[in-house]
Formats: C-alpha cells, structure tokens, sequence
C-alpha cells in the first residue's frame, strides 16, 4: 500500500515530542499535537514558539514564515483527533506498558492506512508493535536530543514492518531535513548501544583511575576531539534518563558494561541529574 503522508500527529510534546512536532510544522505539514492536560499542549506551544523566534532573531526566517509554521499546529488532549492522521509518531514517557496502552488506543482511532511509529530510545519497537493489529504499519523513529538540531534519526523496522511503511518513514525523515539510518528493532539499535557502555565506561574511569570528572571530560576532549566531555554529556542527557536506557539494555543484552555505574545510580538517588536540577557532574 502506498503511503502519503501529508498530515501528521505527535503525541506527548515535552523533549522530544515538541522538536518533532517544530520538525514537522517546519517541513510544512499540518501537524496536531496530543498532551494530556491543555496545559502541557500550552507549554509544547511555547516551546516550539520560543525556538522558531530565536530563529527569526538570527534571521533563519521571517515572521511572517515562523507564524505559518505555528499556524500548522493544532494542539488537543483527545486522541480522536489524530483519527485523520497518516503518520503518528509517539513521544511519551520512556514505559512500555504506557506506550503499548497508548498504540492500542491509536490501532483504535487512527485510519487503518496509518503509519504509527514510536520515538523510543531502549523499548522494544516489536512488543510496542503488538499491542496493535497492525503491526506492520509500525516502526520506530528515533530521533535525537535536541531534535531541531541533530540530524539522526534511526528508523526501525521490526521484522513485521511492512517494506512500503519502512520506505515511507524513512522518505519521511528525509522530508524533514533528516539524515536517517536503517536499523532493525536491536537493544539501544545503533546510537545508544555504542554510546551507553562508552559513557559507563568513561564514568567507571574516575574511580577506577582515582581522577575527576572533569579530567576526563578533557582527556576525550583533548585527546580525542570530542566536541563535548562525556560528563557534560551525561548532565545534558540526564543522570535518570542515563541511568534507565542503561538498565533497560543491561535487562537486555546483559553484558556488564551496559549496567549503571554505582556513581551514577548514587547520583540519581541523590538527585544530582545534570543540567536540568542545576548539579552533576558540574554545577550550572
Ligand atoms: N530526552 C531524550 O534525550 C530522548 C532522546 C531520544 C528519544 N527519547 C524518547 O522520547 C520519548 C519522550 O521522551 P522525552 O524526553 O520527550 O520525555 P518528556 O517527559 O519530556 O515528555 C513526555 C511527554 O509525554 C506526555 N505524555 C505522557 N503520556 C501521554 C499520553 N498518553 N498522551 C500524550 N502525552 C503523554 C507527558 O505529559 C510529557 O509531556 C521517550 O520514549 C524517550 O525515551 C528521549
């Protein structure tokens, strides 16, 4: 079955999910953003307000341009609303068990042609896949932090996805202005199955080497042209949200390297979680 996709919905627009939806308002498609409270389809709004302004500041784009983007954007808290939908992509909290509640509710509503595709990071795109009845209008599209920004996006295919559907995301990135790679549904698929054992690995060395972190983050920096340490890294990622892909591709592959490093498991209890609470690694 061929796919057109000229109308797009988002569900959850917090990180992740107001990027996208900017992506996609951007790249000129009408867009409806699903949160759960007004409030936060408010806060998503904002969002994606303020970085299309700073846009306009530096002269990425007019006005005039940044409120027809805007315009694009129609934001519910009802899932009926995606009915009319030709490709959904979801953006909410890193469970399974809500995801797959949530792509049973979608498999309700949205037209059977749909697309339906999940930005998760460590979730297994198939098991999401299988709370629908069609799983092979179903892939993972995982973009990157922040979306606007990076240009990855690792589109998933399970082995039930449908060739077309794959295509069709994959074209669909593109679209976006998007570099994608074709990944099957592996634990952490590419990125983060590199990235996670290396980061605990750089963690394990403080203490391993008796040095701090910010010796480290200049040694990858210095020595290896990082253009960021993997400590400030970490604080921009989030010591939770670290912490949580790593156990999930620790329950997975079960190789020791992917298991959370007791530092930062004492971090996350601690509440030290990076930039966003103010302390990590460093101060901010
Ligand atoms: N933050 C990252 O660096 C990053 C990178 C890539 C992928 N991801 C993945 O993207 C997803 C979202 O992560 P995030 O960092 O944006 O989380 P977030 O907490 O910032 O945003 C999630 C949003 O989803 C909303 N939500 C929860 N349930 C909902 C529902 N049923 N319907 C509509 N909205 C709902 C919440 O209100 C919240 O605003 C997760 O699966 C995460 O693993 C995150």
């Amino acid at each position: 079955m061929a796919v057109e996709i000229r109308r797009v919905g988002v569900v959850g627009l917090g990180t992740m999910g107001a990027g996208i939806a900017q992506l996609c308002v951007q790249a000129g498609l009408e867009t409806v953003g699903r949160e759960v409270t007004t409030e936060l389809t408010q806060r998503g709004r904002s969002t994606i307000d303020h970085y299309l302004s700073r846009g306009v500041e530096k002269g990425r784009l007019t006005d005039d341009e940044k409120e027809a983007m805007l315009a694009r954007l129609t934001l519910t808290t009802d899932v009926s609303d995606l009915r009319d939908c030709d490709l959904v992509i979801e953006a909410i909290v890193e469970e399974l068990d809500a995801k797959r509640d949530l792509f049973a509710e979608l498999d309700r509503t949205v037209r059977v042609e749909a697309i339906l595709a999940t930005n998760t990071s460590a979730l297994s795109v198939t098991e999401i896949a299988a709370a629908t009845d069609r799983p092979e209008r179903v892939v993972g599209m995982h973009f990157f932090n922040p979306a606007p920004v990076l240009a990855l996006v690792e589109v998933v295919r399970t082995a039930r996805t449908d060739d077309a559907v794959f295509e069709a995301a994959f074209a669909f990135a593109e679209r976006l202005g998007k570099r994608p790679i074709a990944c099957n549904d592996t634990p952490g698929f590419v990125v983060n199955r590199i990235l996670i054992p290396l980061l605990n690995d750089c963690v394990r060395v403080i203490d391993e080497a008796g040095v701090t972190p910010q010796a480290v983050d200049d040694a990858m920096r210095y020595g290896t042209n990082w253009p960021i340490g993997p400590c400030a890294l970490i604080d921009l990622i989030g010591v939770d949200v670290h912490v949580h892909a790593s156990e999930g591709l620790w329950e997975a592959v079960r190789e020791p390297r992917m298991a959370p490093p007791p530092r930062l498991v004492r971090m996350l209890q601690a509440g030290t979680l990076g930039r966003k609470t103010g302390q990590g690694f460093f101060s901010y």
